[in-house]
């Protein structure tokens, strides 16, 4: 950890949260954050649905919403940042406060429901980012539209030329019935419509799609029809859970999605089932909980191909994201695995009920 991150961290944990994080993102802005730039090594430099990645460690979607701080975020380490969620038309979000650390649990539950700036604001940010970096769109929907799975394309035909990838997030509980565009008829109809946004750019890009942790077998099967037949090029698995298992802290009761270590083993039977169902052909983004570079590795070898975080880092800071990088490499040495890809999904087995994988 760095010594401004040392002397800041727990001044931010002394605000109330959003306003913490507020100022995390305006500090990244002003080119206050580490300053390494991607951590790459032959055997941590990879490929995700054809995205030539420095590293398989990527920002997760939701802690630059506006994109506002991706140079600075550029340089803390990560091979990829996913900014957003964007919706078409700026709106505030869920009032305060609605975002709550539980330190005990290192977790967050947040109810923040896409508050952002608006597709045309944050593609005019996009557009004048600076070279290089990999960069992604989380996509979302605004609570009022008449169309939400039209939003989806909307956002996708404003922003999508100034980014790497997208991904379509039908899958934030803090959006009433935006879960709902999971099922089957529903997800095949709004893919139908993102896939013919990103057919008309003149540079189509990968597009994902991202999952909630809380499916049952059956949905999840559907998900991956629908998302095989409709074209996609992986699955983000996952995005934060309404359960609230083993918790301890305060604010447990909070209506929102749950974040970091007790979401770690959810999402990541979800990663390994959906590599099982889908043979491993399928790109997979493993997400949730991760905090260390055992865990990181973990959700590699339960079958992603690359991983994202969130939530640790606000316990921990951005130094984390080089030190999990460097752990991952030991790991992957220590192994005998020459590349990241090398190891994906090795370990699925050890995620999936006996009969299951
Ligand atoms: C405050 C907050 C805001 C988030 N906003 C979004 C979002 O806009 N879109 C999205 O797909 N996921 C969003 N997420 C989910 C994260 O991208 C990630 O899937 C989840 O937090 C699990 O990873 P973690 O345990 O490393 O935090 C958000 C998470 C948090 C904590």
């Amino acid at each position: 950890m760095s010594l401004g991150e040392r002397i800041a961290l727990p001044l931010l944990r002394l605000l109330d949260p959003e306003t913490g994080h507020g100022l995390a993102v305006a500090a990244m802005r002003a080119g206050l954050g580490p300053r390494g730039g991607p951590v790459t090594t032959t055997r941590l430099c990879t490929r995700l649905a054809g995205i030539d990645l420095p590293n398989p460690l990527g920002l997760a979607a939701g802690l630059d919403k506006n994109a506002t701080a991706v140079a600075g975020l550029g340089r803390a380490g990560f091979g990829f940042v996913e900014v957003g969620a964007a919706t078409p038309r700026p709106q505030p979000g869920n009032p305060r406060p609605r975002l709550f650390r539980l330190a005990g649990d290192r977790a967050a539950i947040n109810r923040f429901g896409f508050n952002n700036d608006g597709a045309a604001a944050i593609a005019a940010r996009l557009a004048v980012r600076p070279e290089g970096g990999v960069v992604g769109l989380n996509l979302g929907a605004n609570k009022d539209s008449a169309d939400r799975a039209a939003d989806f394309a909307e956002v996708l035909e404003l922003a999508g030329p100034f980014v790497d990838f997208a991904t379509v997030n039908v899958s934030s509980p803090n959006t009433e019935r935006l879960r709902d565009l999971q099922g089957r008829a529903a997800l095949a109809g709004l893919l139908a419509g993102v896939m013919a946004a990103n057919a008309r750019l003149a540079r189509p890009v990968p597009v994902f799609l991202k999952i909630a942790p809380d499916l049952t077998d059956h949905e999840l099967a559907n998900v991956v029809e629908a998302a095989l037949e409709g074209g996609v090029a992986g699955i983000v698995a996952t995005n934060t859970t309404l359960a609230r298992d083993g918790l301890t802290g305060r604010h447990a009761a909070e209506a929102g999605g749950l974040s970091g270590q007790p979401l770690f083993a959810r999402s990541t039977v979800v990663l390994a089932k959906l590599h099982a169902m889908t043979d491993g052909q399928l790109p997979l983004v493993g997400v949730g909980g991760v905090g260390s570079a055992e865990q990181a590795y973990a959700k590699i070898r339960a079958g992603a191909s690359a991983v994202q975080i969130y939530t640790a880092l606000v316990y921990e800071g951005l130094g984390l994201v080089p030190h999990i990088l460097r752990g991952l490499e030991a790991l992957l040495a220590r192994d005998g695995f020459a590349s990241v890809a090398a190891a994906v999904g090795t370990g699925r087995g050890e995620w999936l009920a006996p009969g299951s994988g």
